[in-house]
Formats: C-alpha cells, sequence, structure tokens
C-alpha cells in the first residue's frame, strides 16, 4: 500500500514570521494524523524556523529546489546539504515553473536529483505538459520525455526513494483541474515507464502526486483514483483552514 503524501508548495509566499505563524496553527490541527504524510515547502529563508516549530510533529518540511554542487562559486544558489541541515528532508525538483522561468531543464534537474539522492533528501520530481502540448495530442510524449531525462541512471533503489508529481501545467493556478479520468491516465502511463525502467515492484511502491488546481472539494474524486497517490498543491496550501481540509480529504 502506498502512503498518502500531500504537499504545499508555497511558491514565492510568506514571510519568515507569516510561515512561522501558520505552521504553529497548522500543527495543531493536523497533529493527529498518521496516515497521510503532510510536507510544506516554504521559501528558503523561512525553512529553518519553520522546521524549528514543526520538530517531533507529524509534518515534515521540503525545499522548493536545490542545487547539484555541494559548495562553491554559485551565487545564489543552495545544496542539498545546506537544505537537509536547515530542516529539510524533502526538495521538489523540475517544477514546471522552473522549467519555463529558470531555465531547468531534464538534464539539470537530473544533476540535481542525483546530489538529493545522495544528501540522503526524498526528491519530489515533477513532470507535465502543458497546454498546447495537450491539445496536439503529445500528452503522453512530453511526459515520457520528462520521466526518461530526469530519472536517467537512477539505480532502482534510488527511485524507490523518489516521489513524482504529475503537474499539467494548464491546470497550474487555472483553476482547471484535470478530471480524475485525465489524472488517472497519465498516473497509469507513468506507472508502466517506470515499471519499463526499473521493474514492476518499484514502479508498484513509488507514489505519484497529481498537481494542479487541487482543490477542498476535488481532492477526494481524485485521490480515489487508482494510480493517485497524493498531491501537490500551490494556492490551496496557503490558508490553514484549507490545507487542513486537503490533509483530511477522506472526512470531505
Ligand atoms: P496550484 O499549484 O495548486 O496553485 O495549481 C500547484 C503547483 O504548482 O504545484
Amino acid at each position: 500500500m502506498r502512503k498518502p503524501i500531500i504537499a504545499g508548495n508555497w511558491k514565492l509566499n510568506k514571510t519568515v514570521s507569516e510561515a512561522v505563524k501558520f505552521v504553529s496553527e497548522l500543527k495543531e490541527k493536523v497533529g493527529g494524523i498518521s496516515d497521510v504524510d503532510i510536507i510544506v515547502c516554504p521559501p528558503f529563508t523561512a525553512v529553518s524556523k519553520v522546521a524549528d516549530v514543526l520538530r517531533g510533529s507529524n509534518i515534515r518540511v521540503g525545499a522548493q529546489d536545490a542545487y547539484w554542487e555541494e559548495e562553491g562559486a554559485f551565487t545564489g544558489e543552495i545544496s542539498p546539504l545546506m537544505v537537509k541541515e536547515a530542516g529539510c528532508s524533502y526538495v521538489i525538483l523540475g517544477h514546471s515553473e522552473r522549467r519555463a522561468m529558470f531555465g531547468d531543464t531534464n538534464n539539470t534537474v537530473n544533476k540535481k536529483l542525483k546530489a538529493v539522492l545522495n544528501a540522503g533528501l526524498t526528491p519530489i520530481v515533477c513532470v507535465g505538459e502543458k497546454l498546447e502540448e495537450r491539445e496536439k495530442g503529445i500528452t503522453k510524449d512530453i511526459v515520457k520525455d520528462h520521466i526518461q531525462g530526469s530519472l536517467h541512471g537512477l539505480k532502482k533503489e534510488e527511485m524507490s526513494e523518489v516521489v513524482i508529481a504529475y503537474e499539467p501545467v494548464w491546470a497550474i493556478g487555472t483553476g482547471k483541474t484535470a478530471t480524475p479520468e485525465q489524472a488517472q491516465e497519465v498516473h497509469a502511463y507513468i506507472r508502466e515507464l517506470l515499471a519499463d525502467l526499473f521493474g514492476g515492484g518499484v514502479a508498484e511502491s513509488v507514489r505519484i502526486q497529481y498537481g494542479g488546481s487541487i482543490k477542498p472539494d476535488n481532492i477526494k474524486n481524485l485521490m480515489s483514483q487508482k494510480d493517485i497517490d497524493g498531491g501537490l498543491v500551490g494556492g490551496a496550501s496557503l490558508k490553514v483552514d484549507s490545507f487542513e481540509k486537503l490533509v483530511k480529504y477522506r472526512e470531505g
């Protein structure tokens, strides 16, 4: 059985004090939950303070990116070891916003992925097609390219540590969610690709999150699909009430 995993991707939102207030409240509301992995991914500046508040709780902290080098002349970058020491156990990699605006490619995502795994952190690797690609009927080609390119050269045992997030770009921040059936079709395809690359056992154990306009009122249907194991949530993760509802999706 794959344990559901709900992660809040805060993007460029929340100062340190806002972040601390948020997680202090969230901890009270979801403290008793042990059957869902709960993760918050603040901006780098807030990671350390957020991790202090959450130490000993059931909520884990993730970074929104990390560079592949451990140290050196790389102005503006942060290494996996740095985010680990600051309190992260997860790192989001290859988010479509980073691919579109900050030059991330399958190749750089792959390098980051290996560095993140080396540091003993759990990567969340994002893949997904743009609207024009879906309209052209090449969704599966794009997803295959992202999966094969981003995961290139990984060993089976490394792949077991990876979480995949399928995020159709046209659904991110747009209010247009993929239907549960549309999402399931791609999730099942990703699992097939993983089976080809890493074997059926690994493919069955890897968790695949859906992301793109997840809201408290659509998460339950998405989560009811066979191959959807969680959510990577932007907008609806920014308010405590709505993130609480997402984490407690079974009650909705
Ligand atoms: P959204 O973002 O929930 O605001 O659509 C999801 C994401 O970008 O991870």
